[in-house]
């Protein structure tokens, strides 16, 4: 099992995070730990004992005594739908638009702060990996712990270093003049800024801000505004399904004699009007799923 693509697996063994696909709508993250009293899985297929699945083959079905399951390995996107909450996390579009704006690959060096439960952290040290970093930065202790060993127990330690540190006051530590990037999902992200421009590499880098408020929004980019920072750009990352419908409409449909004349225009029409059902796409006019706005900028030297 391996959050990183160059690590992959081709069966589960003891000790794995797997993704339980049970339908659609329904997955699970179980950490198949022999050794920890539970012994089985139980879905509304039945139960699955970890024995059972030990050497079973990644991304393939598993039978129970109802119906099948798919056992899967874990990546970044399945671990935000299926990880256990301690805060309000990240989804994928917001991480999505980070990573890009970022302008995170392998071998960047990247800080974070909050952690809160870990959902953006494991995007970003998949981008980074094998040779980049991610520090990531937490007041909330025990979230910090917690996180600790989900980064041992999801093989990420290489690649993640997370820390207990108040970022308004303590900044990013020792890590001055060091870091490629830097994201912010913070209550009051203005207050981390002048740590934020001390951490980044000396040559320049980008900043990252994700904030639910308008008036949050304000302070941080007139802030930014202040320390030097450029190219500051807000937006904000909607889902907008479109609709697939059958409209209905009276349409002209011509014989090729009508076609080639200009009887239609000087109303002489023999071709009546017909209705013509066809499949069309409708563009929702108002997007609900607010998220937050994203605020990104760049620090020149
Ligand atoms: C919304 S959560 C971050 C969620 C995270 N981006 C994710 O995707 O899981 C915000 C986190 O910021 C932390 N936080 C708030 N103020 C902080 C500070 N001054 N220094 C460090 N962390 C802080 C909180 O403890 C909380 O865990």
């Amino acid at each position: 099992m391996s959050f990183f693509n160059q690590n992959r697996k081709d069966t589960v063994a003891a000790g794995d995070v797997i993704i339980v696909y049970i339908d659609f709508t329904t997955m699970l993250a179980v950490h198949v730990d022999l050794s920890a009293g539970k012994t089985a899985i139980h879905t509304k297929y039945g139960a699955i004992p970890f024995q059972s699945i030990i050497g079973h083959r990644y991304g393939t079905k598993f039978r129970c005594k109802n119906g099948y399951v798919q056992l899967l390995q874990p990546t970044p996107e399945l671990w935000t739908k299926t990880m256990p909450f301690r805060t309000q996390i990240l989804y994928l579009p917001d991480i999505s638009m980070i990573l890009m704006q970022l302008d995170l690959k392998p071998g960047s060096v990247v800080g974070e702060s909050g952690t809160g439960s870990g959902s953006l952290s494991h995007a970003i040290a998949r981008t980074v990996a094998p040779h980049g970093h991610l520090f990531t930065f937490d007041y909330h202790e025990l979230r910090v712990l917690q996180f600790q060993k989900e980064i041992n127990s999801h093989g990420l330690a290489s690649v993640v270093t997370a820390q207990h540190s108040d970022v308004y006051k303590d900044g990013y530590g020792t890590l001055d003049g060091v870091l490629d990037a830097i994201l912010l999902d913070l209550p009051c992200p203005w207050f981390a800024v002048p740590h934020a421009k001390k951490a980044l590499k000396k040559s320049g880098g980008r900043l990252g801000s994700f904030s639910p408020c308008i008036e949050q929004v304000q302070r941080t980019c007139k802030e930014l505004k202040a320390h030097g920072f450029k190219d500051i750009v807000t937006l904000e990352c909607l889902m907008r399904p479109l609709e697939v419908k059958t409209l209905t409409m009276n349409c002209w449909i011509p014989t090729q004699a009508e076609a080639n004349t200009d009887e239609r225009r000087d109303n002489k029409l023999k071709t009546p009007f017909s209705q013509v059902s066809f499949p069309t796409a409708i563009v929702p006019w108002e997007v609900p799923g607010h998220s937050g706005f994203l605020t990104f900028a760049s620090f020149y030297s």
